[in-house]
């Protein structure tokens, strides 16, 4: 039975609708107000103190009232809680928190180059707006390019210091890339790169990546991107079967030598809670043997190949050349990248790269550019 306790609550069983000043009614649980009363976080460190595990019973309404200041409620424990509207009117749809972060994806396609965005570094440095811009362009396009780098290895550091931290990955926080003796990998070769992203072996392939051009005279070696939010977006559209199987099966990928062998499973298409494509995760060489039954696998690879020649397809393929002074960033959950293969005899070419987590990314650009709810 419902007890009315003002004109504008109505306490039930398990919590209370109240009349929201936008003519809406909304429904709360008790748990959830409780959980959620202001007294519960700590003003200085902005954490949740209360602890609703303890509590001795279910929180109970035993009244309530409506003033210019907002829900007030005593509950069966004695303690009085009170929630402005505002606050209560958020809440009341039961959807997810906006997040300025989360911007649209704009999807580009091989004529992106003329348009890509960049940023001087020393700009970046002393403008915290222009570091918003860039990230704006880094969540939505998924690439831009920093320009005027100084030639050193502080000079990397201090720009992914603008978004984040480095992050490490299983072969540590930098990578130089040039011919090496001994090659652990292929991109210590002149060879010709595939289209892939990079370390999906890893539990959680690096987010933010960065590739720092200290030199490049060689013949050939043309840097070639893609956006995979465009090719996956496409192959929906086309052949939706194909689209399925490469968005919900796992697949192995592997990267082993003398003193590691890192695995994991992963998605080649990945998605976001409301369906909507976030990137991709694809790299030949570091593909593991399909693990997979192989009936099922009759289905599987004439999609998985369907999509691996998309990625090869000039109406994705933006070719350029990087250039001494200029550091490519780009999200490695997103942009597929590979590389024309290069004359080591007609000049230098080195690359030093690192990576940043995505999430910090995203965490900094929420801190320049909204009102959180303690401020
Ligand atoms: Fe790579």
């Amino acid at each position: 039975m419902n007890i009315a306790i003002d004109t504008s609550v109505v306490l039930s069983e398990n919590g209370l609708t109240v009349q929201l000043a936008s003519g809406r009614t909304g429904y709360f649980n008790a748990y959830w107000l409780r959980d959620n009363c202001p007294t519960s976080f700590d003003s200085q460190t902005r954490e949740r103190t209360f602890d609703i595990f303890h509590l001795d019973a279910a929180p109970k309404a035993q009244s309530t009232e409506l003033t210019a200041d907002g829900l007030t409620v005593v509950w069966n424990d004695g303690h009085r809680s009170t929630y402005p509207m505002d606050f209560l009117e958020r809440y009341a749809k039961g959807e997810r928190r906006q997040d300025p972060a989360n911007l649209p994806r704009r999807a580009w396609f091989s004529d992106h180059y003329a348009n890509i965005a960049k940023f001087s570094q020393p700009k970046l440095l002393a403008d915290k707006a222009e570091v918003a811009r860039w990230i704006e362009a880094l969540l939505v396009e998924g690439v831009a390019i920093v320009t005027d780098m100084p030639d050193s290895d502080e000079g990397l550091t201090e720009t992914v210091r603008l978004i984040g931290h480095v992050r490490p990955t299983f072969f540590g926080e930098f990578f130089d890339v040039r011919t090496h003796i001994k090659p652990t990998n292929l991109a210590y070769t002149a060879k010709a790169l595939e289209m892939h992203t990079d370390t999906p072996a890893e539990d959680l392939a690096p987010g933010m990546q960065f590739l720092h051009c200290r030199a490049n005279s060689v013949e050939g070696g043309r840097n070639l991107f893609l956006d995979g939010v465009a090719v996956a977006n496409d192959l929906r559209k086309e052949d939706p079967e194909a689209f399925r199987l490469l968005s919900e099966t796992h697949i192995p990928y592997y990267c082993e030598h003398d003193h590691y062998d890192v695995r994991s499973l992963q998605r080649v298409i990945e998605l976001d809670e409301y369906g909507a494509v976030t990137g991709v995760t694809i790299s030949q060489h570091m593909a593991d043997i399909f693990d997979l039954p192989q009936q099922f696998l009759d289905a599987y690879y004439p999609a998985f190949c369907k999509f691996g020649r998309m990625l090869q397809s000039d109406k994705y393929m933006m070719r350029f050349r990087l250039n001494a002074t200029e550091c490519i960033v780009f999200d490695n959950h997103r942009i597929v990248h590979g590389r024309a293969a290069y004359s080591a005899t007609s000049g230098e070419r080195y690359l030093r790269g690192c990576y940043s987590d995505r999430g910090e990314m995203r965490s900094t650009y929420r801190a320049m550019v909204s009102e959180s709810r303690f401020k």
